[in-house]
């Protein structure tokens, strides 16, 4: 399977996360490419709520791609406004498979994972992606890498 991982991460852990599924997903054969967003001028936070002009240096194309993963950190009780927008300037994304992951700081996924994740599958939904049941994982109080590898699993069994 051809697939696609774009992920936006400030301090590194949702890129620890996007990197555990591309290892977990080469390994196991699929043909994968993974970006870290950058954008034109820097991001350092903001809400999806905001009215913001974000633009990327590195958006790759996915023609082709069957499956795209997209990754970010919660920021705002929301999720990151800069893969919203990745998402939104790619457009349509008809007859492709999405599953959306994130990091957030909170041990609650009350506390921003559930809304981020709700509203990016609501974006990907709107833009004709086939969406798929997304991933949360966090940090405060709670073992990251080990949310990660088995997220990574359950991510990886759903192929
Ligand atoms: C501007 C900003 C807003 C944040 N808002 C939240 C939040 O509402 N809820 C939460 O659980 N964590 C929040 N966090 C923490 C990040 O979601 C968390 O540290 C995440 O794992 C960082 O991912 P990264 O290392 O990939 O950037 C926020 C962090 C930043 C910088």
């Amino acid at each position: 399977m051809k697939i696609a991982i774009l992920v936006h991460s400030q301090s590194g852990k949702t890129r620890k996360f996007a990197d555990s599924l591309f290892d977990k997903l080469s390994s196991s054969g699929h043909v994968v490419n993974l970006c870290q967003l950058e954008t034109t001028k820097p991001v350092k936070g903001g809400s999806v709520r905001e009215n913001m002009d974000i633009s990327f240096n590195n958006l790759p194309s996915v023609q082709d791609t069957e499956l795209i993963l997209f990754g970010g950190p919660v920021w705002a009780f929301g999720p990151s406004p800069v893969i919203i927008a990745a998402m939104q300037q790619l457009g349509n994304l008809k007859g492709i498979a999405v599953i959306n992951f994130c990091t957030m700081g909170f041990p609650f996924k009350c506390m921003g994972g559930n809304a981020a994740i709700a509203y990016m599958n609501r974006v990907a939904g709107t833009l004709g992606a086939k969406v798929l049941t997304g991933s949360i994982c966090s940090n405060m109080f709670r073992d990251l890498n080990a949310q990660i590898t088995s997220e990574t699993e359950r991510i990886a069994k759903l192929l």
